[in-house]
């Protein structure tokens, strides 16, 4: 196992399978997410069963927070390995010539989500796990507030015009770093050229539909509150 992980080719197709795991989350994060946008009472009653049931708090979070985890140090050990196996830097690696301009920033629009992530998690990770697991309090209520909290929490996050900005710059980065990582995830993989054409082309449409989803979201709610 450890012989895979040293391999140049191991460590890749390491990455793009946590990179397809993760995109897996965005999707459902997201399909939960725009169900506050058309119905508070589904919005509370989903974030409620997934806040508090078992198997999604004791097995699905735990295998995400690795998987994160994994998927960072893991694209960090790329670029270092990357940039040690070109002893010499490129002399001009300024242009298209080399790479994408994507390609080549991977590594910066990375570091820009994992800014992001850091925020999110102080926005609603950590109060959530404050709130769960250190006061006990499963309940999902608040005083004051009728039915389950979740809902109005969301919304009171993005009344500061100057989160939702950052939010939506995150979104952004996001997109560019989606965009690039479909590309070269499935330049590896076989078949047809038509097969190859059609899988760039969903990745494509992934890379900008769910953060621009996600942007309408916080937007949604900063305008609506
Ligand atoms: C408008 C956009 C978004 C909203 C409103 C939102 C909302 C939330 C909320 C309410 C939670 C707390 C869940 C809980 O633990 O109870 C959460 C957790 C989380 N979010 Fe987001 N999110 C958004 C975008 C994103 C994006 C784009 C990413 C990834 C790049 C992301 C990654 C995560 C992660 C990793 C967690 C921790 C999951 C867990 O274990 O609970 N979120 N988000």
């Amino acid at each position: 196992m450890s012989g895979f992980f040293k391999s140049s080719i191991g460590r890749k197709v390491a990455m793009a399978l946590s990179a397809f795991f993760l995109m897996f989350f965005l999707l459902q994060h997201f399909a939960i997410n725009i169900l506050s946008v058309f119905s508070e009472t589904t919005f509370n009653e989903v974030s409620h069963f997934m806040g508090t049931n078992f198997l999604v708090q004791f097995v699905l979070q735990p295998v995400l927070i690795f998987g994160v985890v994994f998927h960072f140090v893991m694209g960090f050990v790329l670029e270092i390995k990357n940039k040690n196996a070109r002893q010499i830097a490129y002399v001009k690696n300024n242009g298209a010539a080399n790479s994408t301009w994507m390609s080549r920033n991977m590594i910066y629009s990375g570091l820009a989500i994992l800014a992001f992530i850091v925020l999110h998690f102080i926005d609603f990770w950590f109060p959530e796990i404050n709130t769960k697991y250190i006061q006990g309090d499963w309940t999902g209520m608040h005083d004051g507030i009728e039915g389950y909290r979740y809902f109005h929490e969301l919304q009171e996050k993005f009344v500061n015009p100057i989160r939702v900005v950052a939010y939506v710059v995150a979104f952004i980065f996001l997109s560019l770093h989606l965009m690039h990582g479909f590309a070269s995830a499935f330049q590896s993989v076989g078949g047809s050229t038509i097969r190859k054409k059609r899988l760039q082309s969903i990745g494509k449409a992934y890379s900008i539909l769910i953060p621009l989803g996600f942007i309408f979201i916080a937007l949604y709610h900063h305008f609506n509150h």
